[in-house]
């Protein structure tokens, strides 16, 4: 068996809690990922003791006996890539499915991420529409974050500008993106109107606080928030100037056929 200190998805995984960090998105300890294994991976390395268990709070029983890799509460996303044992954990969901058990990590005592229930939750929703879905990826970037504040917060609206704010977008999620209304954070009830959203999103936004993007790896999840990011700046940028050279909804349905993705038609004025 090998040390899960090497293993590439725990390399991949510290590597992209600094990345966001440093691009200014997680703050002290905002943000949270979980991966799931797969399970040649976990077969690969020494994660087959239990160290403890830890409750979740919720059914969980369409995980039972996978193990996520996950951010822990109040941990910094800066802190991860030095010390990974102390700020993330791997959990293996019991056949109860209403309990966690650590099987490596959270040493100084910790837990998993406060936003578990929106990340167990929509790796359910993702895995029912998408099997091969293994991310959730949560975090506050700027951009997304100032648009919240000042557009109206709905599916369409909110999808309609960001496919209109830069050209890749469309292409990068023809699945458009979810929106919820402001609602506290870390419960229950928002885990499951998230994990509602992520039967037909890839992109859930919470508005005053940040985003939700999965995937099939850290690429695609990162990927996708990255995309959006992206054209959130372009709007906060472009702010109240008059678009004088605008992407209209007839170019969008071009490009979304001729790269042949599966677009929200009803999102278009065609
Ligand atoms: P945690 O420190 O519990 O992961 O919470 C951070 C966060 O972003 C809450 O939404
Ligand atoms: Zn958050």
């Amino acid at each position: 068996m090998k040390n899960i200190m090497n293993a590439p998805f725990l390399k991949e995984f510290v590597k992209t809690t600094s990345n966001m960090y440093r691009l200014g998105w997680d703050e002290r300890n905002g943000g949270n990922i979980s991966y799931l294994l797969s399970d040649e991976e976990v077969k690969e390395y020494e994660i087959d003791e239990v160290i403890r268990e830890l409750p979740l709070g919720f059914d969980a029983k369409k995980l039972a006996g996978r193990y996520f890799l996950m951010t822990g509460t109040g941990k910094y996303f800066k802190n991860c890539e030095d010390d990974p044992e102390n700020n993330l954990g791997i959990i293996r969901i019991k056949e109860d499915g209403s309990t966690s058990e650590l099987m490596w990590g959270f040493k100084d005592g910790g837990k998993f991420t406060s936003e578990t229930p929106a990340h167990l939750m929509s790796h359910i929703a993702r895995l029912s529409v998408d099997p091969s879905n293994r991310v959730v990826l949560h975090t506050h970037p700027q951009n997304i974050m100032a648009m919240t504040f000042i557009h109206p917060i709905s599916d369409r609206e909110f999808t309609r500008t960001i496919w209109k704010m830069n050209n890749e977008c469309i292409i990068v999620f023809p699945d458009g993106i979810g929106t919820l209304p402001w609602m506290v954070c870390g419960t229950n009830e928002i885990g499951e109107a998230t994990a509602e959203k992520m039967k037909q999103y890839r992109i859930v936004i919470w508005p005053n606080h940040g985003i939700y993007g999965v995937g099939s790896s850290l690429d695609e999840a990162f990927g996708l928030v990255e995309t959006v990011e992206k054209a959130a700046m372009i709007y906060n940028i472009i702010g109240e100037r008059k678009i004088i050279n605008p992407i209209t909804d007839e170019d969008l349905k071009n490009l979304a056929e001729y790269f042949n993705v599966n677009y929200r038609k009803d999102f278009l004025d065609i």
